[in-house]
């Protein structure tokens, strides 16, 4: 997979993208990332990104040239053009895995008060990550470069990432290692069984617990096994 990233803030990729999952994943050639400065793309004299919003009002506005020729330079037939904005959708973790399955991504990071209107028709997809406000899309993008790069073949240890919270549409089921004893708080006696269809029913049942507990709205969006039923109604 490719991912381009346009972004005024480059710097703030470096951490992420020299780090763990991320770096190997990068160094194993799994993912390539490249980050574009779309300042060096603007055609006027100073570089200039914003300008006044047409009508008046607060702030400075993202001009359509500089992002959109930037833009235009990495679109190819394969490319899926992102838009991280709190407009967008809200990623989750189903949407991620249809990304990990594309080419070629293209995230556009805004910063300041906003974007000529007129990127958006440039635009494949909007992305959120909550409702909630960031100064800019760049924390936003690793965000969704994050989620996504780790579900590559190859990334993390193979089907690790099936048991992850809301892969099949619940909570993740507790985990302990050792100490067996800690505080006082003993792991339960099941994990200790080695009796894997146990372990794998009582996991289910917990899943199902914590979500119910949680994040109830996850349920009712969800379709249940003949098993899951039973488990609820105990
Ligand atoms: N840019 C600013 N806030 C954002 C959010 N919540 N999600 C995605 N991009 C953003």
């Amino acid at each position: 997979m490719k991912i381009d990233i346009l972004s005024l803030f480059p710097e703030m990729f470096d951490g992420f993208l020299n780090t763990s999952i991320i770096k190997r994943a990068i160094d194993t050639s799994l993912v390539e990332v490249r980050i574009h400065d779309f300042r060096e793309f603007a055609d006027n004299k100073h570089k200039k990104v914003d300008d006044y919003p047409y009508g008046g009002g607060q702030g400075m506005v993202l001009m359509c040239q500089p992002i959109l020729d930037c833009l235009k330079s990495l679109v190819t037939k394969d490319s899926l053009v992102i838009l991280m904005s709190p407009q967008g959708q809200t990623l989750q973790q189903a949407y991620s895995q249809k990304l990990s399955l594309e080419k070629h991504l293209i995230i556009i990071c805004g910063h300041y008060e906003g974007f000529d209107e007129r990127i958006r028709d440039y635009v494949d997809v909007e992305i959120s990550i909550g409702d909630y406000v960031l100064t800019g899309g760049e924390l936003a993008s690793m965000v969704v470069c994050d989620s996504v790069i780790r579900l590559l073949e190859g990334a993390i240890r193979e089907t690790s990432h099936e048991d992850d919270s809301f892969s099949d549409g619940l909570l993740e089921y507790p985990q302990y290692t050792r100490p067996y004893e800690y505080d006082g708080t003993v792991v339960p006696d099941v994990l200790m069984s080695g009796h894997h269809e146990n372990i794998r029913k009582w996991r289910l049942q917990q899943s199902l617990m914590k979500t119910y507990y949680k994040r109830p709205d996850l349920l009712q969006k969800r379709e249940f096994t003949e098993e899951e039923i039973n488990i609820l109604k105990e």
